[in-house]
């Protein structure tokens, strides 16, 4: 299976701070690291590393033709991405305390100016039985996920970040939803009766106490590994990244949440986003200490 992402492009600025500053407060980092993130990269690079096939379609500036080849590096399609000759790359200024918490500040730069021509093009070209995967750090209107759909494309959409305006209207195109506890909240707020009717299966990750998959009448659970957390960014991006790459496959549910469980332990035991997502090789040998929580 071809995933086709349409999603955001960042460059990371990672600082690791003693605490979050406050309004008036000037502090100093204890370190300062530049890195790939953006939610839709984030997963891209996540399919990727699983050994799926995935071609990421987006935006950078000019100053982000080097970020391509990085990429690529990784395993990333990256034929889809469009340079604009306006805009610059998009920024996320990246806190994180020492408990591995985060605070992000994004500057969006040319993920908000994703042309539509080239991503028409290519939901034509991958086709049926293929996935189109979206977030919310890009603005996607209801014609591309129409299209998708006519072109035989599930949809898969990770609602992040949130904001029931733009989540609302989409839902009804949707075949798998992956949001985090607080986003679900947020669902459960804004848009009880699209959830109440959904049709859509539904991924919810709940950080360090593990994740569930709602289809149906079927619920599947999986607990998260006990590890020394580090930095937790892009760790929901990693587990839906993951999961869907073997969920695509025709992998079972349990089994994907498993894979996906352990790629996302790796994952917060090291600094960065997308640049600490670790490799299926590195999920193999990994060896789980016992479960934080019993109980999800
Ligand atoms: O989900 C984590 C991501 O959110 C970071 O990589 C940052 O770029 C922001 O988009
Ligand atoms: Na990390």
């Amino acid at each position: 299976m071809t995933i086709v992402n349409i999603g955001s492009i960042n460059r990371d600025l990672t600082f690791k701070v003693p605490h979050f500053p406050v309004a008036g407060e000037t502090i100093t980092v204890e370190s300062c690291a530049s890195g790939l993130g953006g939610k839709g990269l984030n997963q891209s690079v996540a399919i990727a590393r699983a050994g799926g096939n995935v071609i990421h379609a987006g935006a950078v500036g000019e100053d982000g033709t080097q970020l391509l080849e990085q990429i690529e590096k990784l395993g990333v399609n990256v034929d889809a991405v469009s340079v604009s000759a306006e805009l610059d790359t998009g920024l996320a200024n990246v806190f994180v305390d020492h408990s591995g918490d985060n605070a992000i500040v994004i500057s969006a730069g040319a993920n908000a100016g994703i042309p539509y021509a080239p991503l028409m093009e290519i939901l034509k070209q991958v086709g049926h039985g293929n996935w189109l995967l979206f977030q919310n750090e890009v603005t996607l209107s209801e014609e591309v996920l129409v299209e998708a759909k006519k072109n035989g494309l599930k949809i898969a959409y990770c609602a992040a970040p949130f904001d029931s305006e733009t989540v609302s209207p989409l839902l009804k195109h949707i075949d798998i939803l992956s949001v985090n506890e607080i986003e679900l909240e947020q669902l459960k707020q804004h848009c009880p009766e699209e959830l109440a009717n959904c049709q859509f299966d539904l991924l919810v990750t709940l950080g360090e106490r593990g994740a569930y998959f709602r289809s149906g009448e079927i619920t599947t659970k999986v607990v998260s590994h006990r590890v020394s957390v580090v930095d937790t960014t892009g760790a929901g991006d990693t587990f839906f990244g993951y999961f869907l790459a073997h969920y695509t496959n025709g992998v079972d549910v349990g089994s994907c949440l498993e894979i996906a469980n352990r790629a996302a332990a790796i994952q917060v035991t090291r600094l960065g986003a997308a640049d600490s997502i670790p490799t299926a090789a590195e999920v193999d040998a990994f060896s789980p200490k016992s479960p934080t929580n019993e109980s999800i």
